[in-house]
C-alpha cells in the first residue's frame, strides 16, 4: 500500500517510519510512504504556506494554492481517497483503519495551525478524520496514528497471523489479560489454565477475560459485539459479581 503524506514537517515522520513494524513493512515492500513538503509547492519568493484568516480573528490558516498544487502534482488525476486530519473530522476507529487498508493508495493532508482554507476541503478532500476529541498542534501525529493502525491491516505486515484479529476492537471486544514468564512474581500467579497447555480451555479463558474486561471498561462495546448465548449468560453472572462488589479483571470465569 502506498501513502502520500502532505505536510509542512516531513521530518516528524522519520523515527516512526524507521522502527519496528512500519520499518519492516517498508523494507519488505508492503508499505511505501512518500512524504511531500507542502512548502516545496509554494510559488512566491518566501514560500509562504500560511496566512491570517479573512475577517480577522487569531491564528493562521494553511493556504489553498500550495496544497492543491502539491496534491495535484503528486496524484496526477488518479482517484485516491484524500484524507484531511482535523479535530472536526469523523472519529478514527479500528473499522475505519481496516476499510482504508483496502485501498492501494491513500493521501493524507496534515492540517496545521488553526486550520486550512475551506477551499482545500471543497477541491480535494474526500474524508475528514479526527483521532479523538482533543486538539493537537498539527495533523502529523494524527496521520502517524492512522498510518500505523492502517498498516497493521495490510496482509503480511504483522508477523503472527493471529495478532490482528485478536487485537482489541477487531473482535468487537477489548483484549483480555495476558501473561508471560515467570509463572509467579511477588506472589502474583499466572492463572493455572494458561500453564496447562489445553488449547480449548485457554481459548475459552481468553474469551471470558476479554468479555470481562470489556464489560468493566467499555460496556457500550458489548451492545454490538458478536457474543454467543452462553457468553451473554456470562454477562448476567458478571453483573451479579459486580452487584456483590467483586471487581477483578483477571479472574477466570466459570
Ligand atoms: N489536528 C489537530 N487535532 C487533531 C485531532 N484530534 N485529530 C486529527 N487531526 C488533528
Amino acid at each position: 500500500m502506498r501513502f502520500e503524506i502532505f505536510t509542512l514537517f516531513p521530518a516528524m515522520f522519520e523515527s516512526v517510519l524507521s522502527e519496528s513494524i512500519l520499518k519492516r513493512a517498508r523494507e519488505r515492500g508492503l508499505l511505501q510512504v512518500n512524504l511531500h513538503n507542502i512548502r516545496d509547492y509554494a510559488t512566491d519568493k518566501h514560500r509562504v504556506t500560511d496566512e491570517p484568516p479573512y475577517g480577522g480573528g487569531g491564528g493562521m490558516l494553511l493556504k489553498v494554492e500550495p496544497i492543491v498544487r502539491a496534491v495535484e502534482s503528486v496524484l496526477q488525476g488518479e482517484r485516491v481517497p484524500i484524507v484531511l486530519t482535523t479535530p472536526q473530522g469523523e472519529r478514527f476507529t479500528q473499522r475505519m483503519a481496516a476499510d482504508f487498508a483496502q485501498y492501494p493508495r491513500l493521501a493524507i493532508i496534515c492540517g496545521r495551525y488553526e486550520g486550512v482554507d475551506e477551499r482545500v476541503r471543497q477541491l480535494l478532500v474526500t474524508h475528514e478524520v479526527s483521532i479523538g476529541d482533543y486538539v493537537l498542534s498539527g495533523g502529523e501525529l494524527a496521520a502517524m496514528v492512522m498510518l500505523d493502525a492502517i498498516a497493521r491491516h495490510i496482509p503480511n505486515v504483522l508477523g503472527n497471523a493471529e495478532s490482528a484479529p485478536n487485537d482489541s476492537f477487531s473482535s468487537g471486544l477489548l483484549e483480555g489479560a495476558q501473561y508471560t514468564r515467570p509463572p509467579e512474581f511477588r506472589g502474583l500467579r499466572v492463572p493455572e489454565v494458561l500453564l496447562q497447555g489445553d488449547h480449548g480451555a485457554v481459548a475459552r479463558w481468553r474469551r471470558a477475560s476479554a468479555i470481562r474486561r470489556t464489560w468493566l471498561r467499555r460496556p457500550e462495546l458489548l451492545l454490538n459485539a458478536p457474543l454467543s448465548d452462553a457468553e451473554r449468560y456470562l454477562l448476567g453472572e458478571l453483573a451479579d459479581e459486580l452487584a456483590r462488589g467483586v471487581r477483578s479483571e483477571t479472574d477466570a470465569l466459570p
